[in-house]
Order: C-alpha cells, then structure tokens, then sequence
C-alpha cells in the first residue's frame, strides 16, 4: 500500500468500492488490483460529480462504474431532439432515453437533461413546412410544443435541463451571427433573437421544478461573458425563469487560461444564477481541430494531470458558485474527441481506455482530499 490515496481509504468506502468490483470485475479496482476511490465521494456534497453517458453504458456493467464515481448523469446523445423525435412533429422515441433515465434513477443519480435547443442535432422537420423553410409563427408553435412535451415527458426524472445551448458566438470564421454576436441558427434567423425566451417560458411552464440553463463553450471568452450576463439579465428583468449557466469547458492541456475561467466564474456569480460545469475534458492536442498526438505519453500525461487538478482546485474554491462538475464521457475510448474533426487519438477524461485511473485521476482526488481537510 504505497498509494497515499489508498492508505486514507475509510472502511465504507473500501466496502463499497469491493461491492462494486463484485458487480462488474474491473470496475473499481486499478491495475495493480487496488481498489479505486469514488471521485464524486471525495468530492463530496460540496461539489456533485457527473459523468456524459450513453444508453447502451447505462445498460452495461459500466452504470456500477458510474455508480462509484457520479451522483448525476447527462446523456450524450441519447436526449437530443434528433434521438427523442426524430420523424416528425408530435411523434416521439422516448424508449432508449427512459430506460437509460430509470437506470440511472434507481442506481440514486440525479439526470440532467441535455439539450432542448440547439443549431445541431436537431430533425430536418423541425424546420421544414411542404419542402419550404418554415414560417416563423409555425416554429415558434413546433418549438413550444416540443419542449412542453419532452420535459413533461420527464418531470420529475430530469433535475435540470440544458434549455438552449450555443447561442453565441465569437471570433469563429464562418459561423455567421447578428450584431450581439448571436449565431444565426435557424432559430434565430426564422424566430428572431426572442427563441431565447420562448423556450425558457416554455421550459418553465412545462416544469417549474427543474432547473434551466443557458449551455455554451468558451464562456471564459470576454465577449462571451459579456453577451451571456446581456442576455440573463434580460431574461430577468422580463420575469423569465433561468437558473444557470453551464459552461461546457471543453479544454485542452494549455486553453484556455485558468485566470480567465476564475475571472468569468465570478463575473457570472453576479447574476444571481447558479453555474455548472456541464461537459469537461482536457484534450492532450494543444489546439483541439489538430492531430497532433499520435499517443499519451508521461509528460503529456503528467500535464493533463497537473491541468486536471488546476482546475478541480479552482473549482472547489468557487464552490459556493457552482452546482456541479460533470465531465464529458466515462473513459477516453468513448471520447467524442477521437472522432472530432477527423478520427483521431485522443485521451482526455479521467479514466483511460481500459477504464483504469490515469495520473489526472489521482490528481483530481488529491486536490478533493485536500479541500476536504482544509478549514
Ligand atoms: O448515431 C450514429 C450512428 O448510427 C452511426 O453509426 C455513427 C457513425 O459515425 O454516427 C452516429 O452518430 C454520431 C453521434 O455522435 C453518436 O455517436 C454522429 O455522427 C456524431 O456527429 C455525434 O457527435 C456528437 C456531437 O455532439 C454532435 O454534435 C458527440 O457524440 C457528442 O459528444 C457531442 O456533444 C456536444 C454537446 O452535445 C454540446 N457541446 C459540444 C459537445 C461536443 O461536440
């Protein structure tokens, strides 16, 4: 037992981490047969712990593995309009999400809902009327009704949902947006800049329980903060619930900079909302459209790792802020990054292809251990 993080392992937790070694062989013992701590328990309430997962996971030995490391679950894919209604309007596919919502229930994880509105992964029909582009009073009506329907269907099972997610952009070639830098999707080319309040009318009146965020990437950028707090604050002042702010954090082992994510932390803890961190992972490529690590290496790794535990501390120390940290994917096999923007190697979630702890693991539970103890 030379690991420190093995030595201050309590009774329950050793119990526990051998109980679910039972279930699925593996699962919390690393390599050396030791058994792995439970991130989000070292974590604790102080921050909960979530992992993206997929339907076919939840069905799997792998939901013991999520067990012993998350207290909530977001689906990656499973719950985008594209997967719940993908034919046509009023008709839906809610199967595949709801056995993946009640495992995750019975298993005791919270289900954030992710996403309702967004540029992609939403069905062609959506914005289609007799092979023409749809009117803007008929999207607005397929827009209501779509999110009445998909979070009534989930009431009382998703504890929060990302309402719109992406609607701002900056600095992207290509990405065309209007003067406030809102991207012109086809919400907000066909509805106006006003979707934005449309659909959290609708998400609110559909579940007044849930919370309801506003989801993007890069929300440390300057511009980005600024168009985000505008746009809160508009929300509020014509009485529209919104409750939180989740930034992505989609991040790579040099961006962005750790002062400009405390920098934009505080600066949205001014509009009185909650904030999450919704999707994060730490790519190894520097720039994250390169190919530019053929495989993990020590010193990459060792730099992931020390990335890793910069951030969680920085997290902990705002956690007055911030509602949760909920990392994109379970292990670096399944990540999205070695399939975006070309197939590729990449690694960049805690656990490793083989579902083993890598050093970002062991980094992130020293620096929840140390907040624990500290005053
Ligand atoms: O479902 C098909 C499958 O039938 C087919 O065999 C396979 C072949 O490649 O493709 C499958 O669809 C893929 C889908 O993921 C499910 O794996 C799509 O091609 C692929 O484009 C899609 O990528 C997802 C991406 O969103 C789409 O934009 C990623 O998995 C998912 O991680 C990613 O998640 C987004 C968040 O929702 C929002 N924030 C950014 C984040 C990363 O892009």
């Amino acid at each position: 037992m030379t690991d420190p993080a093995f030595r201050q392992f309590t009774r329950r937790q050793l119990t526990l981490a051998m109980a679910c070694a039972a279930v699925a062989p593996g699962l919390a013992l690393g390599a050396a047969g030791k058994p792995v701590p439970s991130l989000g328990q070292a974590l604790g309430p102080r921050l909960p712990f979530g992992m993206a997962v997929t339907p076919a996971q939840m069905a799997s030995s792998d939901a013991a593995l999520v067990q012993h490391h998350a207290s909530i679950i977001v689906a990656e894919n499973a719950m985008k309009p594209s997967e719940l209604s993908p034919r046509a309007e009023g008709q839906y596919s809610f199967e595949v999400a709801d056995a993946m919502v009640n495992k995750a229930l019975e298993l005791g994880l919270k289900v954030r809902g992710h996403t309702l509105i967004w540029h992609q992964q939403t069905p062609p029909w959506m914005f289609l009327e007799n092979g023409q582009t749809v009117s803007r009073a008929t999207l607005i009506e397929r827009m209501r009704r779509y999110i009445t329907d998909v979070v009534t269907h989930f009431k009382g099972r998703v504890y929060a949902w990302d309402v719109v997610n992406e609607a701002f952009c900056f600095g992207e070639a290509n990405v065309k947006t209007d003067a406030e830098g809102m991207r012109m999707s086809p919400w907000r080319e066909i509805i106006g800049p006003e979707f934005i309040d449309i659909a959290f009318e609708a998400a609110s009146a559909a579940d007044p329980n849930a919370l309801l965020f506003y989801n993007d990437y890069e929300t440390q950028n300057a511009d980005k903060v600024k168009a985000v707090s505008r746009m809160v604050r508009q929300l509020k002042g014509r009485g529209i619930k919104i409750d939180g702010i989740g930034h992505q954090s989609h991040m790579t082992v040099t961006h962005p900079r750790l002062s400009e994510v405390e920098a934009s932390l505080i600066a949205y803890a001014e509009l009185g909302v909650t904030q999450q961190i919704t999707e994060l992972d730490i790519a190894l490529n520097a720039d994250l459209t390169k190919n530019q690590v053929p495989r993990a290496t020590p010193r990459l790794l060792a730099l992931q790792a020390q990335r890793y535990a910069d951030m969680f501390r920085l997290f902990l120390k705002h956690r007055d802020k911030l509602s949760a940290v909920v990392v994109w994917g379970v292990d670096d096999r399944q990540s999205w990054l070695n399939y975006w923007p070309m197939r590729r190697f990449e690694a960049p979630l805690l656990l490793d292809r083989q579902q083993q702890p890598k050093p970002a693991f062991w980094a992130v539970l020293e620096v929840a251990k140390a907040a624990k103890t500290a005053p």
